[in-house]
C-alpha cells in the first residue's frame, strides 16, 4: 500500500468508512505523502499532465494582456495587485512580473490582507476535494470510501446532509432517466472562493477550469471523477492514493451561485479560446508572439495554436466582479 493508503486505511479501520473528500484530501494534500506535496513533480512531460500554465511564454503573455485590460477598466489603480490561487510550481510568475504578484498554493505563499486587482486561478477548482452521492430511484445517498482486503472500495453512507440533498434534488431534472446517477458534491468550493475573494476590495476573479453547467450534466450520469498518471486517464480514483492525481469537473452553475452569495457579479461563461482571443486581439497578438528568431516565432505560434485549439474549447473562464464598498 502507498504511504497515503496506509494513513487512510488506519483511519478507516479505527473509525469506519470515510467521506470521499477526506480520501481526496489525504491523497492529494497530506503534508508528508500527498500527491501535490511529494517531491515528484506531477506537471509536464515527465509528470502526469500538462496545464495551460506550462504553455509559456504565450499563456503568461496573454493572461498579462487580459490583466492589463482589467487594470484599465478599473482606471489604472496604483496598487493593482494580482493574486494567483493554486499557483502550483509558479509558472505564471515570470509572465506576470510587470504586476505586483503573489502566488498562493496549498499551505504555501500568502495573499495580502487587502488589495484591489485580480484574483486568478488555473485548474484550482478541479483539484478541490469533493464528496460523492449516488442517486437511485430519485433517492440520493452519500458514497464513502471503505476497505476490503486492503483495497479501497465505495461504501454507501446514508442520507446526505440537507444542503447537499437539496443540491442533488435541484440537479436531478437535468439528467435523462437513469437507473443510477453518480454526482460529485463540491463541499470545499464555497469556502475556497470565500477565502480567495475576502481580501479583494475591488476588482475581478478570473478562474479557468474545465467543468459543466447544470444543463450539461446530462453528459455525466456516472459523475466526472478521474485520475491521471503518466498522461493517461484512470477511471478508478481509489487506486494508489498519493501516486495519481484526482480531479472532478467544476460545477460552474454552483460556482456562480456561490459567487453571487459572496456579493460578486457574474459575467458570461466563456471558453478559454474566446477569452484568449479577446485578450490578444487588442494588439493583434503582437506582444504574445514577439520573438527574436524565426524558430522561436514558430514555437510561439505553435503554443498559441495549442492554447486556442487544444485547450481552448475544453476549458472555460469564469469572470466574477467585486465592485467594492461605495
Ligand atoms: C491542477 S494544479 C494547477 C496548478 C497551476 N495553476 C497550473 O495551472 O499548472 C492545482 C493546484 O491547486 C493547489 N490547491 C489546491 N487546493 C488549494 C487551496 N485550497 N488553496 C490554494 N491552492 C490549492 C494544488 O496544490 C495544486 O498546486
Amino acid at each position: 500500500m502507498t504511504p497515503c493508503g496506509e494513513i487512510l486505511a488506519a483511519e478507516i479501520r479505527a473509525h469506519g468508512s470515510i467521506p470521499f473528500s477526506r480520501f481526496m484530501e489525504v491523497a492529494l494534500y497530506h503534508p508528508l505523502c500527498g500527491y501535490y506535496v511529494a517531491p515528484r513533480d506531477p506537471f509536464g512531460k515527465d509528470g502526469d499532465f500538462y496545464t495551460a500554465s506550462q504553455v509559456q511564454p504565450v499563456f503568461g503573455r496573454l493572461i498579462a494582456c487580459a490583466l492589463r485590460q482589467c487594470r484599465a477598466a478599473m482606471a489604472e489603480p496604483a496598487g493593482f495587485t494580482v493574486v494567483e490561487w493554486g499557483a502550483g510550481r509558479g509558472e505564471m510568475a515570470a509572465g506576470l512580473s510587470e504586476f505586483t504578484y503573489f502566488g498562493v498554493d496549498f499551505a504555501r505563499g500568502g495573499a495580502p490582507l487587502q488589495f484591489e486587482g485580480v484574483v486568478f486561478s488555473n485548474e484550482l477548482f478541479d483539484a478541490l476535494p469533493v464528496d460523492v452521492a449516488r442517486i437511485r430511484g430519485g433517492v440520493a445517498c452519500g458514497m464513502n470510501v471503505g476497505l476490503e482486503d486492503d483495497r479501497f472500495v465505495w461504501r454507501e453512507s446514508g442520507p446526505l446532509a440537507p444542503e447537499w440533498r437539496e443540491y442533488a434534488a435541484s440537479l436531478l431534472p437535468h439528467y435523462r432517466e437513469e437507473a443510477e446517477i453518480w454526482l460529485e458534491l463540491p463541499v470545499r468550493l464555497g469556502r475556497t472562493l470565500s477565502a480567495m475573494c475576502a481580501p479583494l476590495t475591488r476588482g475581478s476573479v478570473i478562474a479557468i477550469d474545465y467543468g459543466y453547467t447544470a444543463r450539461e450534466l446530462v453528459r455525466f450520469p456516472r459523475g466526472t471523477l478521474m485520475s491521471y498518471r503518466r498522461h493517461a486517464a484512470i477511471e478508478d480514483v481509489l487506486l494508489e492514493p498519493g501516486l495519481q492525481d484526482i480531479t472532478a469537473h467544476v460545477p460552474f452553475t454552483y460556482l456562480e451561485e456561490a459567487a453571487r452569495a459572496e456579493g460578486l457579479q457574474t459575467g458570461p461563461l466563456e471558453t478559454l479560446a474566446q477569452f484568449l482571443l479577446r485578450a490578444g486581439e487588442a494588439d493583434q497578438f503582437a506582444s504574445a508572439l514577439a520573438a527574436d528568431t524565426e524558430p522561436e516565432s514558430l514555437r510561439l505560434r505553435l503554443q498559441l495554436k495549442s492554447l486556442l485549439f487544444g485547450m481552448g474549447e475544453t476549458f472555460r473562464v469564469v469572470t466574477l466582479r467585486k465592485e467594492g464598498l461605495l
